[in-house]
């Protein structure tokens, strides 16, 4: 990484440079022992760095594809109420894209790179976004289910072991709790409305449940860099055990819509303390991850067209950022 090139100068006599690099590994892992936060300028391991990278962009990615199943009903909300919360939420979306790529670009990795990787296909997103939004009821489903997972799994990251995804994690968090309650009181009104609104929120529970389950990533058995992840403090919390306090959590909210969640497993387990729930079926996950779920190619296309139509405005910023600095040079001169 960039900062990390102006820590060793080249000239060094590689002993010496042995030496410098072994110091720096000691206080690194003492700050992870010690947990304290790990900064931009601070020396860490490439390979915690490469996977902060990879982390921070996919998430980073999965904040703006995730704006387009949602993007799909702006123009059609059922009343102007809900097309007002429905907007800020979206909106609410793309900014937290803008933290993430932010935290991501003081790793050393231009926005630019990034968002290449997405719109080529090479980089993935959640593979939650590539389900369709075909009823008004998904908008609640998702806000409910998939924004109340995303809590879950960000909690955690507010303590993660480098600085700036932690920051932009808590501002995050706070954010995703409007977007958990603005679903749930969709489904609450739905399931309390006409014959019709109620199956309507049933058939979007159906849908959208096992995908949300299958959001918090594989088995932790199955699970090839949650080990290490864990050991340097980027993740504090199992995929498994995630999941479990997800479904702990969800069951109750369930029962007060008066909404039958579609897995016949579910059962209450006194001896656990938790609910036992159904297997998931990972064939399908992987198939979305992969790029075959129902909406890749259809996400991946809008979002390129997206940015290709966006391009003027970024040009017309750096435009305007570039005659401010010019004006503000010939005032200083
Ligand atoms: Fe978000
Ligand atoms: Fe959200």
């Amino acid at each position: 990484m960039y900062t990390q090139s102006m820590d060793i100068p080249g000239q060094q006599p590689r002993a010496v440079a042995a030496a410098e690099q072994g110091a720096q590994e000691q206080e690194f892992e003492a700050r992870i022992a010690a947990d304290r936060k790990v900064e931009p300028r601070d020396w860490m391991p490439e390979a915690y760095r490469r996977t902060l990278v990879r982390q921070i962009s996919q998430h980073a990615h999965s904040e703006v594809v995730g704006m387009l199943p949602e993007g799909n009903w702006l123009t059609r909300a059922p009343t102007l109420k809900r097309k007002a919360i429905l907007m800020a939420k979206v909106q609410d979306e793309g900014g937290h894209g803008l933290y993430l790529y932010a935290a991501a670009e003081t790793l050393g990795v231009s926005r630019d790179t990034l968002l290449d990787q997405l719109h080529s296909g090479k980089a993935k997103y959640s593979s939650i976004f590539n389900y369709p939004t075909v009823s008004w009821a998904d908008i609640g489903a998702i806000g409910w289910l998939v924004d109340g997972a995303a809590i879950m799994n960000q909690i955690p990251l507010c303590r993660c072991s480098y600085g700036p995804y932690a920051r932009a994690m808590i501002r995050v968090c706070k954010e995703e709790s409007f977007h958990q309650r603005q679903g749930y009181e969709i489904m609450l009104a739905l399931a309390n409305g006409t014959p019709a609104q109620k199956r309507m929120a049933q058939d979007a529970l159906d849908r959208w449940w096992w995908p949300v389950l299958a959001m918090f990533g594989p088995h932790d058995s199955d699970s090839q860099h949650s080990g290490q992840s864990m050991r340097w403090g980027i993740k504090r919390v199992s995929n498994d055990d995630l999941r479990q306090k997800f479904v702990d959590a969800t069951v109750p909210q369930a029962e007060l819509l008066g909404l039958t969640l579609p897995d016949p497993l579910l059962k209450w387990n006194a001896q656990r303390g938790h609910y036992d729930f159904g297997p998931i079926d990972w064939d399908d996950f992987w198939k979305v991850v992969n790029g075959d779920g129902p909406c890749n190619r259809e996400r991946l296309a809008t979002r390129v067209r997206a940015h290709a139509e966006g391009a003027w405005v970024r040009e017309a910023a750096m435009a305007h950022a570039e005659k401010q600095r010019r004006k503000a040079h010939q005032e200083a001169a």
